[in-house]
């Protein structure tokens, strides 16, 4: 598209990358199932010649997601993890990586059980201390790690500090933004070098589709990630794409109603006697709700809180919600409600990152939001 940067962002995530298919027409460009591409003499090709290393319906996701984050290049991959393996991968043997001390446990089981035996370092460090941050740099440090809102206690980073203070220091900065989307913040315009998704959360947005996406503007890690993602192979498969591509089309749409559902359900909770504390970013009464304002378009759909009574009666409330399912993952159409401690972070089991055993998180589907109200209400009464 001519001037694409100029559209608004709903247009961008109906439009960018979806010219309708130049063979036919079709407005939806077509799920290229195939594996290889015919060549008319010994490397000519239109473009394409193995699925693994290029694949049109790839190619419209990469384009549309790139464009929505503000970036030059995307690439997409089988899941979130395979996505941030292949970013770790421009960090090298020798290297050190600073990651937030309240990170995705899969993304520090990735550095402490995966990466570091292979001698490439870290340290978790609070992002929101920039303090911490100087004093955790190293001369070996290459980069900094970022999630923001973090999972689960919804700590808010402020990226362009963060950027600035690594920018200083010749690190690179990378932000998992699968908690905001880029419609709530586009970290590459607050100075990051490369963004992350798991796409399986609110970019698919329907919980039918696990895939993951990285995004740049930066030449140099554009290189690294066209020629990893190939060498590697842990790219997705075109129907995925296509429904990646689909869910995108509504995110706006969808992210405005995962807001509004969650400030209610989180200015409930806080109302609630049972309740000690309620992480999130959209009441004032969070520390970060400032910084909020300041760096996302909306709060989200992700929130937790600490119940009253312990353990005990945190894993009794997770069971009792009807509307809100006992699951693992985020960002659906549909309300999910879940335990870290033992659930999402279990692979923290062990590491320092400590997670109180009253803690409940909850991903704010787009039911009516009187239901939802009802159903936490409910669960309250059975879990006392
Ligand atoms: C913030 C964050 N990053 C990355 C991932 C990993 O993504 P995937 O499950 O698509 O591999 C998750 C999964 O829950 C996540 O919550």
């Amino acid at each position: 598209m001519a001037d694409e940067q100029e559209l608004g962002f709903e247009t961008r995530a109906v439009h960018a990358g979806q010219e309708p298919d130049p063979a036919t027409g079709a407005v939806i460009p077509p799920i290229y199932q195939t594996s290889t591409y015919a060549q008319t003499a010994v490397g000519e090709t239109k473009g394409y010649e193995y699925s693994r290393t290029g694949n049109p319906t790839r190619a419209a996701l990469e384009e549309c997601v790139a464009s929505l984050e503000g970036a030059r290049r995307g690439f997409a991959f089988g899941s979130g993890m395979a996505a941030i393996a292949t970013v770790a991968l421009s960090v090298g043997p020798g290297e050190h990586v600073i990651i937030g001390d309240d990170v995705y446990g899969g993304t520090f089981r990735l550095f402490d059980k995966v990466l570091m035996p292979r001698g490439i370092g870290y340290s978790l460090t609070d992002l929101t201390d920039l303090e911490a941050i100087r004093r955790a740099i190293r001369p070996e440090t290459r980069m900094i790690w970022i999630e923001t809102p973090t999972n689960p206690t919804m700590k808010v980073i402020d990226v362009r500090a963060v950027c600035e203070l690594a920018r200083e220091h010749g690190l690179l900065t990378a932000v998992d933004n699968t908690f905001a989307s880029p419609y709530l913040q586009q970290p590459l315009s607050l100075g990051a070098d490369v963004v992350v998704h798991s796409a399986t959360k609110y970019l698919g947005g329907h919980s039918d589709v696990v895939l993951g996406l990285a995004v740049t503007s930066n030449e140099e890690l554009a290189r690294d990630l066209a020629f990893n993602q190939n060498a590697v192979g842990a790219v997705p498969g075109p129907m995925d794409c296509f429904l990646v591509q689909r869910g995108i089309k509504t995110l706006s749409v969808r992210m405005r109603e995962h807001s509004a559902n969650a400030q209610r359900v989180a200015e409930f909770l806080e109302s609630r006697p049972e309740v000690e504390r309620v992480y999130y970013p959209g009441l004032p009464s969070s520390p970060y709700h400032e910084l909020a304002c300041r760096q996302m378009r909306l709060p989200g759909g992700m929130l937790s809180f600490d119940i009253r009574g312990g353990e005990e009666t945190a894993r009794r409330f997770v069971r009792s919600t009807r509307l809100f399912t006992l699951a693992e993952s985020l960002g659906g159409v549909e309300s999910l409600i879940e335990y870290p401690a033992a659930m999402t972070h279990a692979s923290l089991a062990g590491s320092p990152i400590e997670l109180s055993p009253s803690l409940i998180r909850l991903s704010v589907g787009i039911e009516s939001a009187e239901d939802l109200l009802e159903d936490l209400d409910r669960a309250f009464a059975a879990s006392r």
